[in-house]
Protein backbone atom coordinates (compact mmCIF):
# COMPACT_ATOMS: atom_id res chain seq x y z
CA UNK A 1 0.00 0.00 0.00
CA UNK A 2 1.61 3.54 -0.77
CA UNK A 3 1.08 5.46 2.31
CA UNK A 4 2.49 8.72 1.11
CA UNK A 5 1.22 11.37 2.73
CA UNK A 6 -0.62 14.22 1.20
CA UNK A 7 2.19 16.33 -1.01
CA UNK A 8 3.69 19.89 0.16
CA UNK A 9 4.26 20.68 -3.22
CA UNK A 10 2.84 19.96 -6.79
CA UNK A 11 5.86 20.19 -9.61
CA UNK A 12 4.88 21.16 -13.33
CA UNK A 13 7.91 20.95 -15.40
CA UNK A 14 9.36 20.45 -18.57
CA UNK A 15 11.10 22.04 -21.91
CA UNK A 16 10.84 25.59 -22.11
CA UNK A 17 7.59 26.43 -24.67
CA UNK A 18 5.41 23.49 -22.88
CA UNK A 19 3.65 26.54 -21.02
CA UNK A 20 5.05 25.02 -17.27
CA UNK A 21 4.36 28.38 -15.40
CA UNK A 22 0.97 29.17 -17.15
CA UNK A 23 -0.38 26.00 -16.38
CA UNK A 24 1.15 25.30 -13.18
CA UNK A 25 -0.68 28.84 -12.18
CA UNK A 26 -4.02 27.53 -13.38
CA UNK A 27 -3.03 24.06 -11.54
CA UNK A 28 -2.58 26.41 -8.90
CA UNK A 29 -6.05 28.23 -8.70
CA UNK A 30 -7.90 24.98 -9.19
CA UNK A 31 -6.88 23.61 -6.35
CA UNK A 32 -7.06 26.54 -3.95
CA UNK A 33 -3.37 26.74 -3.36
CA UNK A 34 -0.35 29.42 -4.26
CA UNK A 35 1.63 29.28 -7.49
CA UNK A 36 5.55 29.52 -7.07
CA UNK A 37 7.61 29.80 -10.38
CA UNK A 38 11.28 29.02 -9.41
CA UNK A 39 12.89 31.32 -12.57
CA UNK A 40 10.65 34.26 -10.79
CA UNK A 41 12.39 33.64 -7.53
CA UNK A 42 15.52 33.99 -9.18
CA UNK A 43 14.74 36.88 -11.36
CA UNK A 44 13.25 38.58 -8.26
CA UNK A 45 15.64 37.63 -6.04
CA UNK A 46 19.05 38.32 -8.29
CA UNK A 47 17.40 41.77 -9.32
CA UNK A 48 18.39 41.02 -12.83
CA UNK A 49 17.13 38.60 -15.84
CA UNK A 50 17.87 35.37 -16.27
CA UNK A 51 19.78 35.93 -19.17
CA UNK A 52 21.52 38.79 -17.64
CA UNK A 53 22.13 36.06 -15.18
CA UNK A 54 24.11 33.36 -17.79
CA UNK A 55 25.59 36.03 -19.69
CA UNK A 56 27.58 37.44 -16.57
CA UNK A 57 28.19 33.90 -15.06
CA UNK A 58 27.53 31.29 -16.84
CA UNK A 59 25.24 27.96 -16.39
CA UNK A 60 26.36 26.65 -14.00
CA UNK A 61 25.82 29.72 -11.74
CA UNK A 62 22.48 29.81 -12.61
CA UNK A 63 22.11 26.29 -12.00
CA UNK A 64 23.08 26.99 -8.33
CA UNK A 65 20.35 29.86 -7.89
CA UNK A 66 18.11 27.22 -9.48
CA UNK A 67 18.09 24.83 -6.23
CA UNK A 68 18.58 27.62 -3.81
CA UNK A 69 15.26 29.40 -5.46
CA UNK A 70 13.50 25.20 -5.39
CA UNK A 71 14.55 24.99 -1.45
CA UNK A 72 12.91 28.30 -0.85
CA UNK A 73 9.68 27.22 -2.84
CA UNK A 74 9.43 23.97 -0.90
CA UNK A 75 9.94 25.69 2.86
CA UNK A 76 6.59 27.61 2.54
CA UNK A 77 3.25 26.03 2.53
CA UNK A 78 1.38 23.57 0.26
CA UNK A 79 2.33 25.09 -3.23
CA UNK A 80 2.57 24.10 -6.91
CA UNK A 81 5.87 24.57 -8.40
CA UNK A 82 6.40 25.50 -11.88
CA UNK A 83 10.04 25.32 -12.01
CA UNK A 84 13.09 26.10 -14.87
CA UNK A 85 13.20 23.60 -17.80
CA UNK A 86 16.30 22.23 -16.45
CA UNK A 87 15.29 21.50 -12.72
CA UNK A 88 15.89 17.86 -13.13
CA UNK A 89 19.39 18.11 -14.68
CA UNK A 90 20.75 18.05 -10.87
CA UNK A 91 20.04 14.71 -8.86
CA UNK A 92 19.70 16.73 -5.97
CA UNK A 93 16.93 18.89 -7.68
CA UNK A 94 14.76 15.76 -8.31
CA UNK A 95 15.04 14.07 -5.12
CA UNK A 96 13.76 17.59 -3.14
CA UNK A 97 10.97 17.40 -5.51
CA UNK A 98 10.48 13.87 -5.57
CA UNK A 99 9.69 14.17 -1.76
CA UNK A 100 7.69 16.89 -1.78
CA UNK A 101 5.31 14.99 -4.03
CA UNK A 102 4.10 14.60 -7.41
CA UNK A 103 6.43 15.80 -10.33
CA UNK A 104 4.35 16.43 -13.69
CA UNK A 105 6.52 17.04 -16.65
CA UNK A 106 4.73 18.89 -19.62
CA UNK A 107 5.98 17.86 -23.17
CA UNK A 108 5.40 19.31 -26.89
CA UNK A 109 6.88 18.64 -30.33
CA UNK A 110 9.87 20.45 -31.48
CA UNK A 111 8.01 22.12 -33.77
CA UNK A 112 5.65 23.50 -31.33
CA UNK A 113 8.27 24.56 -29.05
CA UNK A 114 9.62 26.27 -31.79
CA UNK A 115 6.92 27.97 -32.67
CA UNK A 116 5.67 29.06 -28.99
CA UNK A 117 9.71 30.99 -28.31
CA UNK A 118 11.69 30.99 -31.58
CA UNK A 119 11.56 34.39 -31.43
CA UNK A 120 11.81 34.74 -27.95
CA UNK A 121 15.11 36.18 -27.08
CA UNK A 122 14.57 35.96 -22.87
CA UNK A 123 15.50 32.50 -23.86
CA UNK A 124 19.90 31.96 -23.66
CA UNK A 125 19.88 28.62 -24.44
CA UNK A 126 18.21 29.73 -28.05
CA UNK A 127 20.72 32.66 -28.73
CA UNK A 128 22.49 30.69 -31.29
CA UNK A 129 22.39 30.25 -35.12
CA UNK A 130 19.84 27.07 -35.70
CA UNK A 131 17.38 27.31 -32.72
CA UNK A 132 15.38 24.26 -34.15
CA UNK A 133 18.73 22.05 -34.25
CA UNK A 134 19.90 23.64 -30.60
CA UNK A 135 16.42 22.10 -29.12
CA UNK A 136 16.52 18.96 -30.90
CA UNK A 137 19.76 18.44 -28.86
CA UNK A 138 18.79 19.69 -26.05
CA UNK A 139 15.50 17.62 -25.70
CA UNK A 140 17.91 14.91 -26.13
CA UNK A 141 20.00 15.86 -23.38
CA UNK A 142 17.16 16.21 -21.14
CA UNK A 143 15.21 12.92 -21.88
CA UNK A 144 16.66 10.39 -19.34
CA UNK A 145 15.62 13.61 -16.32
CA UNK A 146 12.25 14.38 -17.83
CA UNK A 147 11.62 10.50 -17.99
CA UNK A 148 11.92 10.67 -13.76
CA UNK A 149 8.86 12.69 -14.30
CA UNK A 150 5.73 10.63 -12.20
CA UNK A 151 3.44 11.75 -15.23
CA UNK A 152 3.35 13.12 -18.63
CA UNK A 153 1.37 15.52 -20.33
CA UNK A 154 1.44 16.67 -23.93
CA UNK A 155 0.55 19.99 -24.52
CA UNK A 156 1.24 20.19 -28.30
CA UNK A 157 -2.67 20.25 -29.11
CA UNK A 158 -3.66 21.93 -25.68
CA UNK A 159 -4.78 25.27 -24.87
CA UNK A 160 -3.19 26.04 -21.07
CA UNK A 161 -6.78 25.57 -19.43
CA UNK A 162 -7.18 21.90 -21.14
CA UNK A 163 -3.59 21.43 -20.02
CA UNK A 164 -4.02 22.07 -16.36
CA UNK A 165 -7.65 19.78 -16.73
CA UNK A 166 -5.61 17.24 -17.72
CA UNK A 167 -3.26 17.86 -14.34
CA UNK A 168 -5.66 17.41 -12.38
CA UNK A 169 -7.07 14.84 -13.78
CA UNK A 170 -3.95 13.03 -13.50
CA UNK A 171 -3.53 14.20 -9.89
CA UNK A 172 -7.11 12.42 -9.02
CA UNK A 173 -6.63 9.29 -10.69
CA UNK A 174 -3.64 8.52 -8.61
CA UNK A 175 -6.42 8.49 -5.13
CA UNK A 176 -3.86 6.44 -3.29
CA UNK A 177 -1.48 9.21 -3.49
CA UNK A 178 -3.28 11.83 -1.94
CA UNK A 179 -2.04 14.29 -3.74
CA UNK A 180 -5.65 16.15 -3.76
CA UNK A 181 -6.57 15.38 -0.53
CA UNK A 182 -6.84 18.20 1.59
CA UNK A 183 -6.63 20.52 -1.39
CA UNK A 184 -9.54 22.60 -2.66
CA UNK A 185 -10.70 23.28 -6.29
CA UNK A 186 -12.38 26.75 -7.03
CA UNK A 187 -14.19 26.35 -10.15
CA UNK A 188 -15.28 29.95 -11.35
CA UNK A 189 -19.21 30.65 -12.52
CA UNK A 190 -19.34 33.70 -15.23
CA UNK A 191 -22.55 34.26 -16.20
CA UNK A 192 -24.12 37.87 -17.68
CA UNK A 193 -25.48 38.92 -14.61
CA UNK A 194 -23.97 36.47 -11.88
CA UNK A 195 -20.25 36.21 -11.04
CA UNK A 196 -19.49 33.08 -8.43
CA UNK A 197 -16.96 30.46 -7.39
CA UNK A 198 -17.65 26.81 -6.55
CA UNK A 199 -15.81 25.77 -3.84
CA UNK A 200 -14.83 22.06 -4.00
CA UNK A 201 -12.39 20.20 -1.09
CA UNK A 202 -12.23 18.39 2.17
CA UNK A 203 -13.34 20.28 5.32
CA UNK A 204 -14.38 23.14 3.60
CA UNK A 205 -17.61 23.69 4.99
CA UNK A 206 -15.26 24.83 8.06
CA UNK A 207 -14.21 27.81 6.06
CA UNK A 208 -17.40 28.69 5.06
CA UNK A 209 -17.56 32.00 7.02
CA UNK A 210 -14.43 33.21 5.63
CA UNK A 211 -14.78 32.00 2.14
CA UNK A 212 -18.58 34.40 2.10
CA UNK A 213 -17.75 37.09 4.78
CA UNK A 214 -20.93 39.46 5.24
CA UNK A 215 -20.32 42.86 4.05
CA UNK A 216 -19.84 43.89 8.03
CA UNK A 217 -19.80 41.77 11.17
CA UNK A 218 -23.04 41.33 12.56
CA UNK A 219 -25.38 40.84 9.42
CA UNK A 220 -27.71 38.37 9.97
CA UNK A 221 -28.38 34.81 8.24
CA UNK A 222 -30.66 31.91 8.00
CA UNK A 223 -29.32 28.80 7.93
CA UNK A 224 -31.89 26.21 7.06
CA UNK A 225 -31.25 22.44 7.08
CA UNK A 226 -33.59 19.90 7.93
CA UNK A 227 -34.16 17.71 11.30
CA UNK A 228 -31.66 14.61 9.94
CA UNK A 229 -28.82 17.08 8.74
CA UNK A 230 -28.52 19.17 11.49
CA UNK A 231 -27.49 17.01 14.20
CA UNK A 232 -24.75 15.92 11.72
CA UNK A 233 -23.66 19.31 10.55
CA UNK A 234 -25.66 22.30 12.20
CA UNK A 235 -23.41 23.23 14.92
CA UNK A 236 -20.34 22.97 12.87
CA UNK A 237 -21.48 25.00 10.20
CA UNK A 238 -23.09 27.81 12.79
CA UNK A 239 -19.31 27.80 14.39
CA UNK A 240 -17.80 28.78 10.85
CA UNK A 241 -20.73 31.48 10.10
CA UNK A 242 -19.44 33.06 13.47
CA UNK A 243 -15.98 32.50 12.63
CA UNK A 244 -16.59 34.33 9.35
CA UNK A 245 -18.57 37.71 11.17
CA UNK A 246 -22.49 36.64 10.39
CA UNK A 247 -24.90 35.91 12.88
CA UNK A 248 -26.96 32.85 11.83
CA UNK A 249 -30.18 31.67 12.90
CA UNK A 250 -31.06 28.08 12.56
CA UNK A 251 -33.95 27.31 10.60
CA UNK A 252 -35.16 23.83 10.64
CA UNK A 253 -37.61 22.25 8.43
CA UNK A 254 -38.71 18.14 8.13
CA UNK A 255 -36.35 16.01 6.32
CA UNK A 256 -37.71 14.73 2.91
CA UNK A 257 -39.30 15.93 -0.88
CA UNK A 258 -42.67 16.91 1.27
CA UNK A 259 -40.91 20.26 2.86
CA UNK A 260 -40.67 21.55 -0.89
CA UNK A 261 -44.15 22.39 -0.12
CA UNK A 262 -46.14 26.54 0.23
CA UNK A 263 -46.93 25.17 3.69
CA UNK A 264 -43.06 24.77 5.26
CA UNK A 265 -42.08 27.94 2.71
CA UNK A 266 -44.60 29.66 4.70
CA UNK A 267 -43.36 28.84 8.36
CA UNK A 268 -39.66 29.47 6.83
CA UNK A 269 -41.18 33.13 5.81
CA UNK A 270 -42.46 33.66 9.17
CA UNK A 271 -38.94 32.18 11.00
CA UNK A 272 -37.13 34.56 8.54
CA UNK A 273 -39.48 37.59 9.93
CA UNK A 274 -38.96 36.74 13.47
CA UNK A 275 -35.26 36.42 12.94
CA UNK A 276 -35.30 40.26 11.19
CA UNK A 277 -33.89 38.68 7.97
CA UNK A 278 -33.48 42.07 6.00
CA UNK A 279 -32.27 42.87 2.29
CA UNK A 280 -28.76 42.93 3.17
CA UNK A 281 -29.68 39.33 4.81
CA UNK A 282 -28.30 36.11 3.20
CA UNK A 283 -29.65 32.36 3.64
CA UNK A 284 -27.15 29.40 3.41
CA UNK A 285 -29.26 26.05 2.49
CA UNK A 286 -27.21 23.12 4.18
CA UNK A 287 -28.49 20.02 3.05
CA UNK A 288 -29.60 17.99 -0.54
CA UNK A 289 -31.63 19.06 -3.61
CA UNK A 290 -34.64 19.51 -1.16
CA UNK A 291 -33.21 22.68 0.83
CA UNK A 292 -31.47 24.13 -2.00
CA UNK A 293 -34.94 24.34 -3.96
CA UNK A 294 -36.93 25.07 -1.13
CA UNK A 295 -34.53 27.46 0.85
CA UNK A 296 -32.95 28.89 -2.29
CA UNK A 297 -36.91 29.85 -3.18
CA UNK A 298 -37.28 31.55 0.41
CA UNK A 299 -34.04 33.18 -0.72
CA UNK A 300 -35.42 34.47 -4.05
CA UNK A 301 -38.77 35.64 -2.87
CA UNK A 302 -37.66 36.94 0.54
CA UNK A 303 -37.60 41.24 0.21
CA UNK A 304 -37.65 40.14 -3.56
CA UNK A 305 -34.53 38.35 -3.78
CA UNK A 306 -31.55 38.42 -1.12
CA UNK A 307 -28.37 36.29 -1.09
CA UNK A 308 -27.88 32.50 -1.43
CA UNK A 309 -25.04 30.45 -1.04
CA UNK A 310 -25.50 26.79 -1.22
CA UNK A 311 -23.89 24.28 1.23
CA UNK A 312 -24.74 20.69 -0.64
CA UNK A 313 -24.56 17.97 1.27
CA UNK A 314 -25.57 15.09 -1.04
CA UNK A 315 -23.53 13.61 -4.14
CA UNK A 316 -26.55 15.15 -6.37
CA UNK A 317 -26.74 18.52 -4.82
CA UNK A 318 -23.04 18.72 -5.51
CA UNK A 319 -22.87 17.67 -8.83
CA UNK A 320 -26.19 19.17 -9.76
CA UNK A 321 -28.55 21.12 -8.39
CA UNK A 322 -27.01 23.26 -6.48
CA UNK A 323 -25.20 24.89 -9.27
CA UNK A 324 -27.34 26.67 -12.26
CA UNK A 325 -29.78 28.74 -10.09
CA UNK A 326 -33.16 26.63 -10.55
CA UNK A 327 -35.32 26.87 -7.35
CA UNK A 328 -38.68 25.58 -6.55
CA UNK A 329 -41.44 24.07 -4.41
CA UNK A 330 -43.85 21.11 -5.28
CA UNK A 331 -47.93 21.64 -5.80
CA UNK A 332 -50.01 18.79 -5.52
CA UNK A 333 -50.56 18.86 -9.25
CA UNK A 334 -46.83 18.33 -10.00
CA UNK A 335 -43.26 18.73 -8.74
CA UNK A 336 -41.19 22.25 -8.80
CA UNK A 337 -44.29 23.68 -10.56
CA UNK A 338 -43.69 26.80 -8.64
CA UNK A 339 -40.05 28.17 -8.62
CA UNK A 340 -37.43 31.14 -9.54
CA UNK A 341 -34.01 31.19 -11.44
CA UNK A 342 -31.84 32.94 -8.48
CA UNK A 343 -28.36 32.05 -8.50
CA UNK A 344 -26.57 31.59 -5.64
CA UNK A 345 -23.47 34.69 -4.44
CA UNK A 346 -21.42 31.04 -3.69
CA UNK A 347 -21.14 27.44 -3.29
CA UNK A 348 -19.15 25.31 -0.81
CA UNK A 349 -19.05 21.90 -1.68
CA UNK A 350 -17.03 19.73 1.61
CA UNK A 351 -16.79 16.08 -0.21
CA UNK A 352 -15.53 15.08 3.45
CA UNK A 353 -19.84 15.11 4.62
CA UNK A 354 -20.28 12.22 2.17
CA UNK A 355 -19.17 10.43 4.37
CA UNK A 356 -22.75 9.92 6.25
CA UNK A 357 -24.14 9.87 3.11
CA UNK A 358 -26.51 6.27 2.81
CA UNK A 359 -25.16 4.47 -0.45
CA UNK A 360 -28.59 5.08 -2.15
CA UNK A 361 -28.05 8.36 -1.81
CA UNK A 362 -24.52 8.23 -3.42
CA UNK A 363 -25.91 6.30 -6.10
CA UNK A 364 -28.86 8.89 -7.07
CA UNK A 365 -25.88 11.28 -7.30
CA UNK A 366 -23.95 9.13 -9.75
CA UNK A 367 -26.77 8.93 -11.91
CA UNK A 368 -26.38 12.87 -12.96
CA UNK A 369 -22.53 12.19 -12.64
CA UNK A 370 -22.86 9.14 -15.56
CA UNK A 371 -24.94 11.53 -17.59
CA UNK A 372 -21.96 14.50 -17.13
CA UNK A 373 -19.39 11.63 -18.60
CA UNK A 374 -21.80 10.19 -21.22
CA UNK A 375 -22.19 14.07 -22.57
CA UNK A 376 -19.19 15.51 -22.25
CA UNK A 377 -15.90 13.54 -20.80
CA UNK A 378 -14.96 10.20 -22.52
CA UNK A 379 -11.87 10.33 -20.12
CA UNK A 380 -14.32 10.71 -17.10
CA UNK A 381 -16.33 7.67 -18.49
CA UNK A 382 -12.89 5.59 -18.41
CA UNK A 383 -12.24 6.48 -14.84
CA UNK A 384 -15.51 5.89 -13.91
CA UNK A 385 -15.30 2.24 -15.50
CA UNK A 386 -11.84 1.79 -13.81
CA UNK A 387 -13.35 2.74 -10.03
CA UNK A 388 -16.48 1.15 -11.04
CA UNK A 389 -18.57 0.02 -7.49
CA UNK A 390 -15.30 1.01 -5.30
CA UNK A 391 -16.70 2.77 -2.01
CA UNK A 392 -16.59 6.51 -3.14
CA UNK A 393 -16.70 7.56 0.48
CA UNK A 394 -13.39 6.65 1.35
CA UNK A 395 -11.88 8.02 -1.66
CA UNK A 396 -11.52 11.69 -0.79
CA UNK A 397 -9.31 12.27 -3.95
CA UNK A 398 -11.62 10.23 -6.43
CA UNK A 399 -14.25 12.44 -4.88
CA UNK A 400 -12.87 15.87 -4.81
CA UNK A 401 -11.85 15.01 -8.70
CA UNK A 402 -15.34 13.68 -9.71
CA UNK A 403 -17.26 16.98 -7.85
CA UNK A 404 -15.21 19.52 -9.26
CA UNK A 405 -15.31 18.18 -12.89
CA UNK A 406 -19.05 17.72 -12.30
CA UNK A 407 -19.31 21.27 -11.46
CA UNK A 408 -16.92 22.32 -14.06
CA UNK A 409 -19.17 20.88 -16.44
CA UNK A 410 -22.46 21.97 -15.47
CA UNK A 411 -21.54 25.41 -14.76
CA UNK A 412 -19.84 25.44 -18.22
CA UNK A 413 -23.48 24.94 -19.67
CA UNK A 414 -25.36 26.86 -17.22
CA UNK A 415 -23.48 29.98 -18.51
CA UNK A 416 -23.97 29.37 -22.08
CA UNK A 417 -27.35 29.14 -21.38
CA UNK A 418 -28.35 30.20 -18.08
CA UNK A 419 -32.25 30.69 -18.70
CA UNK A 420 -32.51 26.92 -20.44
CA UNK A 421 -32.94 27.78 -23.92
CA UNK A 422 -30.73 26.05 -25.82
CA UNK A 423 -27.57 24.08 -25.44
CA UNK A 424 -29.08 23.25 -21.63
CA UNK A 425 -31.15 21.04 -22.78
CA UNK A 426 -28.48 18.59 -22.94
CA UNK A 427 -28.54 17.94 -19.47
CA UNK A 428 -31.90 16.42 -19.70
CA UNK A 429 -30.18 13.06 -21.08
CA UNK A 430 -32.02 10.28 -19.79
CA UNK A 431 -34.11 12.67 -17.92
CA UNK A 432 -36.97 12.59 -20.41
CA UNK A 433 -37.65 8.50 -20.06
CA UNK A 434 -36.45 9.05 -16.54
CA UNK A 435 -39.23 11.59 -15.34
CA UNK A 436 -41.58 9.50 -17.16
CA UNK A 437 -41.09 6.82 -15.08
CA UNK A 438 -40.63 9.18 -12.16
CA UNK A 439 -44.33 10.11 -12.81
CA UNK A 440 -45.42 6.90 -13.15
CA UNK A 441 -43.83 5.33 -10.31
CA UNK A 442 -46.66 5.89 -7.07
CA UNK A 443 -45.40 8.67 -4.51
CA UNK A 444 -41.79 9.00 -6.71
CA UNK A 445 -40.62 5.97 -4.72
CA UNK A 446 -37.52 5.93 -6.98
CA UNK A 447 -34.71 7.85 -6.64
CA UNK A 448 -34.04 10.65 -9.30
CA UNK A 449 -30.70 9.61 -10.07
CA UNK A 450 -31.71 6.23 -10.21
CA UNK A 451 -34.25 6.44 -12.80
CA UNK A 452 -31.81 8.50 -14.55
CA UNK A 453 -29.46 5.66 -15.16
CA UNK A 454 -32.62 3.80 -16.50
CA UNK A 455 -33.34 6.93 -18.53
CA UNK A 456 -29.77 7.14 -20.05
CA UNK A 457 -30.18 2.85 -21.02
CA UNK A 458 -33.19 3.65 -22.61
CA UNK A 459 -32.28 6.45 -24.42
CA UNK A 460 -28.98 5.03 -25.66
CA UNK A 461 -30.62 2.27 -27.24
CA UNK A 462 -32.95 4.64 -28.75
CA UNK A 463 -29.66 6.31 -30.03
CA UNK A 464 -28.84 3.10 -31.37
CA UNK A 465 -31.78 2.04 -33.04
CA UNK A 466 -31.83 5.70 -34.83
CA UNK A 467 -28.03 4.87 -36.17
CA UNK A 468 -27.05 8.36 -34.50
CA UNK A 469 -24.65 5.80 -32.38
CA UNK A 470 -23.40 1.96 -32.76
CA UNK A 471 -25.10 -0.70 -30.28
CA UNK A 472 -21.29 -0.78 -28.74
CA UNK A 473 -22.03 2.59 -27.22
CA UNK A 474 -25.15 1.79 -25.79
CA UNK A 475 -23.72 -1.02 -24.34
CA UNK A 476 -21.22 0.67 -22.54
CA UNK A 477 -23.28 2.87 -21.29
CA UNK A 478 -25.55 -0.05 -19.69
CA UNK A 479 -22.51 -1.81 -18.38
CA UNK A 480 -21.56 1.88 -16.64
CA UNK A 481 -24.92 2.28 -15.08
CA UNK A 482 -25.37 -1.24 -13.81
CA UNK A 483 -21.49 -1.09 -12.35
CA UNK A 484 -22.62 1.34 -10.11
CA UNK A 485 -25.26 -0.84 -8.84
CA UNK A 486 -27.94 1.27 -10.88
CA UNK A 487 -30.92 -0.01 -11.99
CA UNK A 488 -30.82 -0.99 -15.83
CA UNK A 489 -34.56 -2.20 -15.82
CA UNK A 490 -37.57 -1.11 -13.14
CA UNK A 491 -39.99 -3.27 -12.35
CA UNK A 492 -43.21 -2.84 -10.18
CA UNK A 493 -44.17 0.21 -12.67
CA UNK A 494 -47.17 0.34 -15.01
CA UNK A 495 -47.03 -0.01 -18.54
CA UNK A 496 -49.62 2.14 -19.22
CA UNK A 497 -48.97 4.83 -16.52
CA UNK A 498 -45.32 5.51 -17.91
CA UNK A 499 -46.18 5.85 -21.21
CA UNK A 500 -49.02 8.24 -20.64
CA UNK A 501 -46.76 10.04 -18.55
CA UNK A 502 -44.46 10.14 -21.47
CA UNK A 503 -47.31 11.57 -23.65
CA UNK A 504 -47.62 14.58 -20.92
CA UNK A 505 -43.79 15.57 -21.81
CA UNK A 506 -44.32 19.51 -22.45
CA UNK A 507 -41.44 19.10 -25.07
CA UNK A 508 -43.36 17.05 -27.37
CA UNK A 509 -44.66 18.64 -30.33
CA UNK A 510 -47.15 16.83 -33.02
CA UNK A 511 -46.14 13.62 -31.81
CA UNK A 512 -42.26 14.21 -32.28
CA UNK A 513 -39.62 15.86 -29.72
CA UNK A 514 -35.96 17.14 -29.69
CA UNK A 515 -34.14 14.73 -27.58
CA UNK A 516 -30.31 14.91 -26.53
CA UNK A 517 -28.34 11.52 -27.72
CA UNK A 518 -24.71 10.35 -27.46
CA UNK A 519 -23.39 9.22 -30.79
CA UNK A 520 -19.98 8.59 -29.09
CA UNK A 521 -19.10 8.70 -25.51
CA UNK A 522 -18.01 11.68 -24.18
CA UNK A 523 -20.31 13.83 -26.68
CA UNK A 524 -23.67 14.69 -27.79
CA UNK A 525 -25.96 15.78 -30.34
CA UNK A 526 -29.69 17.20 -29.81
CA UNK A 527 -31.70 14.93 -32.41
CA UNK A 528 -34.80 17.05 -33.71
CA UNK A 529 -37.56 15.06 -34.66
CA UNK A 530 -37.59 11.63 -32.41
CA UNK A 531 -40.91 10.11 -32.79
CA UNK A 532 -43.04 9.04 -29.79
CA UNK A 533 -43.59 5.82 -30.84
CA UNK A 534 -39.58 4.82 -30.81
CA UNK A 535 -39.71 7.18 -27.26
CA UNK A 536 -42.67 4.87 -26.01
CA UNK A 537 -40.41 1.15 -26.88
CA UNK A 538 -37.32 2.86 -25.61
CA UNK A 539 -39.48 3.14 -22.62
CA UNK A 540 -41.19 -0.90 -22.70
CA UNK A 541 -37.49 -2.25 -23.46
CA UNK A 542 -36.11 -0.99 -19.39
CA UNK A 543 -39.57 -2.18 -18.26
CA UNK A 544 -39.37 -5.52 -16.02
CA UNK A 545 -42.45 -7.32 -15.43
CA UNK A 546 -43.86 -8.25 -12.42
N1 LIG B 1 -32.59 22.86 -8.64
C1 LIG B 1 -32.11 21.95 -9.44
O1 LIG B 1 -31.46 22.25 -10.46
C2 LIG B 1 -32.36 20.49 -9.15
C3 LIG B 1 -31.71 19.51 -9.91
C4 LIG B 1 -31.91 18.16 -9.55
C5 LIG B 1 -32.75 17.85 -8.48
N2 LIG B 1 -33.35 18.83 -7.78
C6 LIG B 1 -34.23 18.52 -6.63
O2 LIG B 1 -33.39 17.96 -5.62
C7 LIG B 1 -34.19 17.12 -4.79
C8 LIG B 1 -33.45 15.83 -4.57
O3 LIG B 1 -32.23 16.14 -3.94
P1 LIG B 1 -31.42 15.07 -3.07
O4 LIG B 1 -31.32 13.82 -3.83
O5 LIG B 1 -30.19 15.74 -2.61
O6 LIG B 1 -32.45 14.74 -1.88
P2 LIG B 1 -32.62 15.26 -0.39
O7 LIG B 1 -32.33 16.68 -0.27
O8 LIG B 1 -33.97 14.83 0.06
O9 LIG B 1 -31.51 14.42 0.38
C9 LIG B 1 -31.61 13.02 0.41
C10 LIG B 1 -31.49 12.47 1.83
O10 LIG B 1 -30.14 12.52 2.23
C11 LIG B 1 -30.06 13.07 3.55
N3 LIG B 1 -28.76 13.73 3.65
C12 LIG B 1 -28.35 14.85 3.05
N4 LIG B 1 -27.07 15.09 3.31
C13 LIG B 1 -26.64 14.10 4.10
C14 LIG B 1 -25.39 13.79 4.68
N5 LIG B 1 -24.30 14.53 4.45
N6 LIG B 1 -25.31 12.68 5.45
C15 LIG B 1 -26.40 11.90 5.67
N7 LIG B 1 -27.60 12.13 5.12
C16 LIG B 1 -27.73 13.23 4.35
C17 LIG B 1 -31.21 14.00 3.61
O11 LIG B 1 -31.53 14.27 4.95
C18 LIG B 1 -32.28 13.24 2.87
O12 LIG B 1 -32.93 12.34 3.73
C19 LIG B 1 -35.52 16.95 -5.50
O13 LIG B 1 -36.48 17.75 -4.86
C20 LIG B 1 -35.27 17.49 -6.91
O14 LIG B 1 -36.42 18.05 -7.48
C21 LIG B 1 -33.17 20.14 -8.09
Amino acid sequence: MDLRPPADAIAITGFMGTGKTTVARIVAERLGLDAVDTDELIEGEAGRSIPAIFAAHGEAHFRDLESAALARALSGGRVVIGTGGGMLLRAANLEALRRAGPIICLTASPDAILRRVGDDDSRPLLQVADPAGRIGELLAERRDAYAQADAHVDTTELTPEQAADEVVRLLAEDARAGWLTGARTAIPVALADARYAITVGRDVLDEVGALCPPREAGVRAALVTTDRIAPLLAERTTQALRAGGWEPHLMVVPDGEASKSLAVLGELYEQMAAAGLDRGSTVFALGGGVVGDLAGFAAATWMRGIGLVNLPTTLLAQVDSSIGGKTAIDLSAGKNLVGAFHQPVAVVSDVGVLATLPPEEMRSGLGEIIKHACCFDAEMFAFLEQRAGSALTDDAAALEYLVSRNCQIKAGVVAEDPHEQGVRAVLNYGHTVGHALERAAEGWSLRHGEVVGVGIVAESRLAAWLGVSDEETALRQERLVAAWGLPTRVSGIDEEAALSALARDKKIVSGRLRLPLVPEVGSFRIVADVSIDLLRRAVGSVLAQG
